[in-house]
């Protein structure tokens, strides 16, 4: 399904004050692919996200969603077509209300009042968080907030999933619950997070950035055992591929 496609030829992007956090990104993206993008803090993850949302635009380059090429006249198009989850929940929820947050992007679609209804609380099933609707958001804490805004996302029911780590600040239960929703997503999912044991999970594909570039990209399984790629990029191999420390505390 072309329509479905995420394409990123030599992007660049520099912010206001001239960090230059995208030097030449380009990949390709098809339908249905569950691909992490991992990298140390700083590497240029969050603002890769953003380009393929629409919330910036390239400085050279260009981000293609399907058949619709990323600019200014197109944006309406492309954030109904991808749904972001933000690495900050307060960037996300600015409503009254839990409800009134996860209600807006179907609102705004036109949607009729009982449809609106249904789509907010499935979500809010979904996410297990149908008990804070009446509560403002503001006064949820980091988990309850992320899950609010994963909630708000799932209610516009968007054919790509972008997610700027979506784990963070989730309890265990939490966050094996959301892995187990994101494994449910047949469509296209790409995931920033350093939360590598869910990366081996959930993505058969890794793009590791480095200082606004892409290191590697390649099959989740091979990328994340290899620390000769791991390593320079300020990364270690997920959890479930160490060895246990209590056993290899014996053997010495
Ligand atoms: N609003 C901003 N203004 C100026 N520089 C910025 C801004 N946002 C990010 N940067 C810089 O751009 C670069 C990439 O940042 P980005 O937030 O994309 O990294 P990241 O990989 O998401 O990091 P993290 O793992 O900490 O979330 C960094 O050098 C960062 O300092
Ligand atoms: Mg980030």
């Amino acid at each position: 399904m072309s329509h479905h496609l995420v394409e990123a030829k030599d992007v660049h992007y520099s912010y206001s004050d001239g960090t230059q956090a995208m030097c030449g990104v380009s990949f390709r993206i098809t339908h249905g692919e569950s691909v992490a993008v991992v990298g140390a803090n700083g590497a240029g993850k969050s603002t890769l996200l953003q380009h393929l949302s629409g919330c910036l635009l390239p400085g050279g380059g260009t981000v293609r969603i399907g058949d619709t090429l990323l600019t200014r006249k197109t944006l309406a198009i492309v954030r109904r077509t991808v749904g972001m989850v933000f690495q900050d929940p307060d960037d996300q929820l600015f409503m009254p209300t839990v409800w009134a947050d996860v209600a807006f992007g179907p609102i705004n679609l036109g949607l009729p009042a009982d449809q609106v209804r249904s789509r907010v609380e499935h979500a809010l099933e979904t996410v297990g968080m149908s008990h804070v609707a009446g509560r403002p958001p503001y006064r949820l804490s980091g988990g309850e907030k992320r899950a609010v805004s994963i909630a708000t996302v799932l209610s516009m029911d968007p054919s790509i999933l972008v997610m700027d780590e979506p784990t963070s600040n989730l309890d265990p239960r939490a966050r094996r619950r959301l892995i187990e929703l994101l494994g449910t997503f047949t469509h296209t999912k790409i995931i920033a997070t350093h939360d590598l044991d869910m990366a081996m999970e959930l993505c058969g594909r890794t793009i590791v950035l480095s200082q606004g570039r892409i290191a590697a990209d390649g099959p989740t399984a091979d990328i994340l055992r290899d620390e000769s790629i791991l390593a320079p990029c300020g990364l270690e191999k997920p959890l479930s591929l160490q060895g246990c420390p209590i056993c290899s505390r014996q053997k010495r």
